[in-house]
């Protein structure tokens, strides 16, 4: 992913009713439609969550076309400022004055929710255009992405064990998932049923209270990183793999949908020359966009769906594969995946 400026098409409108400003980034639809969440949240200007929504569309488009989709990246940011409260009818607002927006790129970027919006917010979108994915199903979406989130981490997970261990099975390995949310507790429900000793930590007391519930070992969260474990699950927030920690890893495979794990993209260089195997965030946690797609797009039933997102594991175990072959880290082989999908779907535009 470089520097210069490579997006095809960005929007910044003030909206008519909230007065907030809307960004939608395209960053590139060479695959297909561009497709990419709507972020609302509190920046310190506006120009900072620009900056966010270029970066996002940009990896958009990396996770769709490694995920083999065609589909392209965008982003939406909502970025209020400190002094604004989002009282709910501000929230409406701002909602109407971005299904508008979304509606005037007329399938060309779809969105769905992300941090800051959910699937109720996609109700109010659809009032604008169908291109609001993840509503929940009585109003016609497939809802919250974080059990097929978790279906397709599984996958990832299985494939991985593949290569770090010889054998995709979790039985008996003992696997710490950091961060027990809507995907978290669906990966450590797999890897219970599988017989894996299942480590889980969380910030919040009532997750906690719902992990020991359930029968999970539980690890405080300043130690989850560095607890014993065959596996490591990072499934809350991002940069939590520096250079500092990766000599002090004791799983051998770290593979998890928090995005962004790594601080720096030569973290990738340093797992690789400690023996551990890293499987790409945004290739493991693709399946809530698979399936969303599949379901409300391509119109799939929900087993063929669920077979997309199983399909993840192909992906790794061939990036795998490709990054053990060539010598190159796995962040390096789904970057080349990525790009060999992109340069070939930009011949057939030249040849055409
Ligand atoms: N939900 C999806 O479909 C999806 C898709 C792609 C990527 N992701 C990413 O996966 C991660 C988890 O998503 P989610 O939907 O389960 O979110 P969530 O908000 O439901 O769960 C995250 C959990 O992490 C906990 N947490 C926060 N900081 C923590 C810390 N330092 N240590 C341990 N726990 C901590 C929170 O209390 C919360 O329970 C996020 O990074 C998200 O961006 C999610």
């Amino acid at each position: 992913m470089g520097q210069a400026f490579a997006h095809e098409h960005v929007v910044i409108r003030r909206g008519v009713r909230s007065r907030l400003p809307l960004i939608v980034a395209v960053h590139s639809r060479a695959l297909g439609p561009a497709v990419g969440g709507c972020r609302l949240r509190r920046y310190g200007t506006w120009q900072d969550g620009l900056a966010d929504a270029l970066r996002l569309s940009e990896a958009m488009t990396y996770k769709a076309a490694v995920a083999g989709l065609d589909f392209g990246g965008g982003k939406t940011v909502i970025a209020l400022d400190r002094g604004t409260e989002l009282t709910a009818d501000l929230r409406e607002a701002v909602l109407e004055d971005l299904g508008e927006l979304i509606a005037s790129f007329e399938g060309s970027y779809r969105t769905g929710p992300d941090i800051g919006t959910g699937p109720e917010d996609m109700v109010t979108l659809r009032r604008f255009s169908p291109y609001a994915y993840c509503a929940p199903e009585a109003h016609g979406g497939t809802g919250d992405s974080g059990g097929p989130t978790a279906t397709g981490v599984l996958a990832a997970l299985r494939a991985g064990a593949r290569h770090a261990f010889g054998d995709a099975s979790c039985t008996g390995r003992t696997v710490v998932i950091a961060g027990f949310g809507s995907v978290g507790s669906g990966i450590a429900a797999g890897l219970a049923a599988e017989g894996a000793h299942v480590v889980v930590s969380d910030v919040e007391q009532s997750r906690k209270d719902a992990a020991l519930a359930s029968g999970y070992r539980w690890v405080e969260p300043d130690q989850a990183l560095l607890a014993p474990a065959d596996i490591l699950v990072p499934a809350a927030v991002g940069g939590v793999l520096d250079e500092a920690v990766v000599p002090r890893l004791t799983a051998r495979l770290v593979v998890g949908p928090a995005n962004n794990q790594l601080t720096e993209d030569s973290v990738a260089d340093s797992l690789a020359k400690h023996g551990i195997v890293w499987v790409p965030d945004y290739v493991a946690s693709a399946g809530g966009i698979i399936y969303a797609l599949s379901r409300e797009s391509e119109n799939h039933a929900h087993e063929a769906a669920q077979q997309r997102v199983e399909g993840i594991g192909d992906t790794v175990g061939h990036l795998l594969d490709l990054a053990r072959s060539t010598g190159v880290t796995p962040m390096r082989a789904a970057q080349q995946i990525a790009e060999r999908r992109l340069a070939s779907a930009a011949s057939h535009v030249l040849d055409a």
